[in-house]
């Protein structure tokens, strides 16, 4: 019997791909010889970068717009795999956060996970096929840190929603997990004015030493072990976990 790569003939979509830990985990995709990959992003040239070896159908949009996922349902076709990924960070704490930002938050994070998990769910049973999926989530929703307002908020609400669609979808042979990483050295610092003046006073590096130097472990970790993560979370060695929360955070929440 021919040896195949484990994702062969299969097909994924990531949303938040075209960098971090959705890019990392498109590569790692690719390398394990999955056949087709849907990519989504705000950033298209960030998904035009990636280069990936495998069939690519890269889509420049917004996980927040409904529209996106009423116009992408009926052209994905057999789905055996989704990567709930693109999310934006905000701090703050909660007596200061307008309700504008809190939209803003909420909307990409809960909104456009909700959108693309169900969007999927109903793709994979329509086709009858087993399938797993991935739900990034933070050590922010598990623990209560001062300052990470409706960002924590929304990934504690997405681990639970994972959690839910594990529950509903196990009896259609749909596995349905979360990853929740504690700091991950990605982009998404970058997005923080605070971050992005300790980086410019004391260099990246140290900034996000500084940072890891109060988790037990002591270190961040990079994009690519989160996406080895994720990927044994899709792959048949986890064939019966569901509706788990894998907590990856050098001890953060302990
Ligand atoms: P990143 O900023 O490198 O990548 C996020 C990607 O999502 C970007 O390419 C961005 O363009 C895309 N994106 C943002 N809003 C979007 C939207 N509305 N529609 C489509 N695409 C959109 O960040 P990173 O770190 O790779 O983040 C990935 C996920 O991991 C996020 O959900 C984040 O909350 C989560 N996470 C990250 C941690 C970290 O320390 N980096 C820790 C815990 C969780």
């Amino acid at each position: 019997m021919a040896n195949h790569p484990p994702f062969a003939k299969r097909s994924a979509l990531i949303t938040g791909a075209a960098s971090g830990i959705g890019a990392a985990t498109a590569r790692w995709l690719d390398k394990q010889g999955t056949r087709h990959l849907t990519l989504i992003d705000l950033d298209a040239q960030g998904l035009a970068r990636l280069n990936l070896s495998c069939e690519v159908t890269a889509i420049a949009g917004d996980v927040a717009d409904p529209n996106l996922w009423t116009v992408l349902e009926p052209k994905l076709g057999q789905l055996d795999h989704a990567i709930i990924n693109a999310g934006i960070a905000d701090a703050g704490p909660l007596n200061e956060i307008s309700i504008d930002d809190w939209r803003r938050v909420t909307g990409v994070n809960l909104d456009g996970a909700f959108l693309a998990l169900a969007t999927c769910l109903r793709v994979m049973r329509s086709h009858d096929a087993s399938g797993s999926v991935v739900v990034v989530a933070s050590a922010t929703g598990i623990k209560p840190v001062p300052g990470t307002g409706a960002y924590g908020v929304t990934k504690a609400a997405v681990a639970h929603m994972a959690r839910i669609a594990a529950a509903e979808n196990a009896a259609h042979n749909i596995r349905v997990n979360a990853i929740a990483p504690g700091g991950v050295d990605t982009p998404i610092w970058d997005s923080s004015e605070a971050f992005r003046e300790a980086a410019a006073r004391y260099g990246r590096d140290a900034s996000l030493k500084a940072m890891a130097a109060s988790t037990p472990r002591g270190r961040f970790a990079d994009a690519e072990e989160i996406a080895h993560q994720i990927g044994f979370l899709l792959s048949e060695d986890a064939a019966n976990i569901t509706g788990h929360v894998l907590v990856s955070d050098g001890g953060y929440t302990l």
